[in-house]
């Protein structure tokens, strides 16, 4: 088959990586990464341009087209595709609002009866104020539309609540919020669960989980992900099952009762609390750097689960995964994730063993590989448990290097 992976960062190269491993596929990608062109062929087609992605696939004879990123579903590239005759493995717009509207996400958990934080939606400061009375510390303020990860705020007290708002009703955040979701605030652990779905099927990918915060610790601002692990020590082996059957067949049963066929990878952000797994958030496309973790844990051809989904088939009821762990760790340009330099040769990548490196944030700069992202790559260890891979990965990426360089040292801790 001719696949062809949308998006150039870390997740593509390890989305890339693995629908390469059988063998049985010819890959390209657009925009790609020097990473991913190792892989794939690279068409500089940018991953938010629809027509342009519509065009090439129809030029390129491409049998499957695999989205990463979630800009470009929202902006209704499945939809351009099927109506082209392309199989997509991703949402359509509709669907899409899963992740575009977190509002929409908790009508359809309501009505599906998908545990989550009991919240409200609000357009004023004073009414969203009147729900969260003396102790915002019990909620978290969320824009109902997309910000990039930086929409969500845990108030400490009700100045800091009220100026929150203000911010988010003042336009700092544009259109996305103008509205805004108050919720409970969860106390746990959090878990990330990748569920391939086909329509009304699904299949739950190995689980992960990824360390957001800037600093070790747990401290300093929230990132897009610094690293990952698969799975998370503690879960029990039905983990999965348990996800599949309370949280993601009751979305798809809701999305379907509504007209929406979701074919493509439905994430949820979950918080591990007392009562059980609740949804904390979910997003329509895989997580990054999660995918990086969870990709070389896979048993199963990722290719053959996402053609059997972008086709409506019936999925296998549980994915194979393999014995061991992986843990993902972020190299990132210094000033991350605030204001960066690029254009770093990076050096040190033919000296490392035994590990993946998957390019998120690099270009090519004549012979030289150059940063070019606040995530630059993710370097990834695999071993016989988690303690293992923590200590081969930690094991290479000091071989790596390059001006600005920082990294996480607790990731899997
Ligand atoms: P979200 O984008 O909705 O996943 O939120 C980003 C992060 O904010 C999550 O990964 C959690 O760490 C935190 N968060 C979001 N919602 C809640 C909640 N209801 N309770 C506690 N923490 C939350
Ligand atoms: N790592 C979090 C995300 O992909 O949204």
């Amino acid at each position: 088959m001719r696949i062809l992976v949308v998006g150039g960062g870390g997740r593509e190269h390890a989305l890339a990586w693995a629908l390469s491993r059988s063998g049985r596929h010819r890959l390209m990608s657009a925009p790609g990464n020097p990473g991913i062109a190792s892989v794939a062929r690279l068409f500089p087609v940018a991953a938010t341009d629809v027509e342009g992605l519509v065009d090439l696939a129809l030029e390129k004879s491409i049998d499957l087209v695999v989205v990463g990123p979630e800009a470009p579903l929202v902006a209704g590239l499945a939809d351009a595709l099927r109506s082209s005759g392309v199989s997509c493995f991703g949402p359509g717009r509709d669907a899409a609002r899963l992740e575009g509207s977190k509002w929409f996400a908790k009508e359809i958990m309501d009505s599906a009866g998908v545990p989550t934080a009991e919240g409200k939606v609000f357009t004023d400061t004073a009414s969203a104020m009147d729900y969260i009375g003396k102790d915002p510390a019990d909620f978290v303020i969320k824009a109902d539309g997309l910000a990039a990860g930086k929409g969500v705020f845990l108030p400490e007290d009700i100045q800091e609540a009220r100026s929150i708002l203000a911010g988010f009703f003042g336009g700092d955040f544009g259109n996305s919020g103008l509205r805004v979701v108050v919720e409970r605030r969860l106390s746990g652990r959090e878990v990330s669960i990748l569920a391939v779905c086909s329509g009304m099927d699904c299949v739950i990918l190995p689980p992960s989980r990824d360390h957001k915060r800037l600093g070790t610790g747990d401290t300093g601002p929230n990132t897009g992900g610094m690293g990952a692990v698969c799975p998370p020590p503690e879960l029990k082996d039905d983990f999965a099952g348990l996800a599949r059957e309370r949280i993601v067949l009751p979305v798809l049963n809701e999305l379907h009762s509504r007209g929406l066929d979701y074919r493509g990878v439905l994430y949820a952000g979950l918080m591990v609390t007392d009562e059980g797994p609740k949804v904390l958030e979910f997003n329509v496309r895989f997580g990054d750097p999660e995918t990086q973790a969870v990709m070389p844990m896979l048993g199963s051809d990722l290719a053959e689960l996402c053609i059997a989904a972008a086709e409506g088939e019936r999925l296998p009821a549980r994915c194979l995964g393999r014995d061991g762990a992986c843990t993902c760790v972020v190299m990132a340009s210094g000033g991350y994730p605030a204001a960066y330099g690029k254009g770093y040769p990076i050096s040190g990548l033919d000296d490392v063993e035994d590990v993946l490196v998957f390019h998120a944030g690099t270009a090519e700069n004549g012979e030289r590989l150059v940063t070019a992202g606040g995530r630059v790559l993710g370097v990834v260890g695999c071993a016989d448990d988690l303690g293992s891979s923590v200590e081969k990965v930690y094991g290479q990426v000091g071989k790596i290097d390059f001006e600005g360089c920082y990294y996480r040292t607790d990731i899997g801790g």
